[in-house]
């Protein structure tokens, strides 16, 4: 079971006690006491690094040299590893501020959007091949956000929230009020399985947004842009950005899927396609399509269709990732392992969220 479903905490925002968080630049901010230490930094546009927000990339690894912080999980378990764990490393987004803190953490260069919360109705609904729901929600007011970011959604009334990613191309400065995303049914999906019961259009639905860093990338460069299932969400997103900002360069898109009848969203690659047919490559790969069937497409798993003959030097390339946790940290073992250095490698991955 997997989907881009990532559980968010709760600012609790009852509790109005601050603590004072050193920075060993010298900087310093406050946050809420009990409030998640990544959390309180974002609600102040403070360029914090993070992806996931769930304790799964790893990026907003913290060093801790003095205070006290609650984790939300054991961080035995997640991305730290033992040295960093030895070293007092945390993970900031599942950390809850219990004292004044000392940290270690090099912010951002990169102005970030400021998470907000915001309302609005769902306007599109339209169930594609593999379960997969395609998800249009009108918003009461403006916001912006940049290319692979997430919104966090939830139904009007349910503290049930979900993460996932925005498909369109990245507003300008005046920004939207519409925005679309892919959400994967899942069986048990709180989330997933309401919403695709039924054609949801006209209900109210809530979202803070905008989350995650994924996309941020300035240089002028090929782009490997890499999904798993509705992972090719924030790719498609990237991937116009990058046509965009980027149009001399090539843009590779490898789209993994089960089989030919989860092949979702090929109206969609093809869009990215029309804007530029000489630079835009689409892979469809296929991991359990039947032997015998009619498919004469790539068969394999992504990582199978990143090889030499991608027609870049991934020594030079960005790529982009995001699919389940195995998927993407495989992809990041394949591409080092074919010459890419790890900076150029953005990923996002996710995890089901068990509910
Ligand atoms: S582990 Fe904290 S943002 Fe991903």
């Amino acid at each position: 079971m997997l989907d881009t479903e990532k559980r968010v905490e709760r600012i609790d925002a009852s509790n109005t006690a601050q603590c004072t968080i050193r920075l060993k630049s010298g900087e310093s901010f406050s946050v809420h006491k009990n409030e998640l230490l990544l959390m309180g930094a974002l609600r102040q546009g403070i360029s914090y690094p993070h992806t996931c927000t769930v304790g799964t990339c790893g990026r907003c690894k913290t060093k801790l040299s003095h205070g006290r912080i609650s984790p939300l999980v054991d961080f035995a378990l997640s991305p730290l590893t033992n040295r960093e764990l030895e070293q007092g490393y945390v993970l900031a987004c599942q950390a809850k501020v219990r004292t004044d803190l000392d940290i270690d953490v090099t912010l951002l260069d990169h102005d970030l959007i400021l998470p907000r919360p915001m309302a609005g109705e769902i306007t599109g609904w339209r169930l594609l091949e593999g379960d997969v729901i395609d998800l249009r929600v009108r918003f009461d007011e403006a916001f912006t956000f940049q290319p692979g970011q997430y919104g966090a959604l939830a139904v009007s009334g349910s503290y049930v929230r979900r993460s996932f990613s925005f498909y369109d191309p990245a507003p300008g400065p005046e920004g939207t009020r519409e925005v679309g995303f892919l959400i994967k049914r899942l069986p048990q999906g709180r989330f997933s399985d309401w919403l695709a019961r039924f054609d949801r259009r006209g209900v109210r639905i809530w979202m803070e947004a905008p989350f995650g860093q994924m996309g941020i990338d300035d240089v002028a460069r090929d782009a490997v842009c890499i999904g798993g299932g509705t992972g090719i969400s924030p790719v498609l997103s990237i991937a116009h950005d990058r046509l965009t900002r980027f149009p001399k360069n090539k843009v590779i898109i490898i789209f993994g899927v089960r089989s030919q009848a989860d092949l979702f969203a090929l109206d969609k690659l093809d869009a990215v396609k029309q804007r530029a047919p000489k630079n835009v490559t689409i892979l469809p790969i296929l991991s359990h399509e039947p032997a015998g069937s009619a498919w004469r497409g790539r068969r394999g798993l992504v990582t199978d269709a990143i090889n030499e003959n991608l027609k870049t030097d991934l020594t030079k390339a960005a790529a982009f990732v995001c699919g389940n946790l195995p998927m993407v940290v495989a992809v990041e073992d394949r591409l080092k392992v074919l010459g890419m250095p790890e900076d150029q490698i953005h990923a996002d991955k996710f995890e089901p969220s068990g509910l």
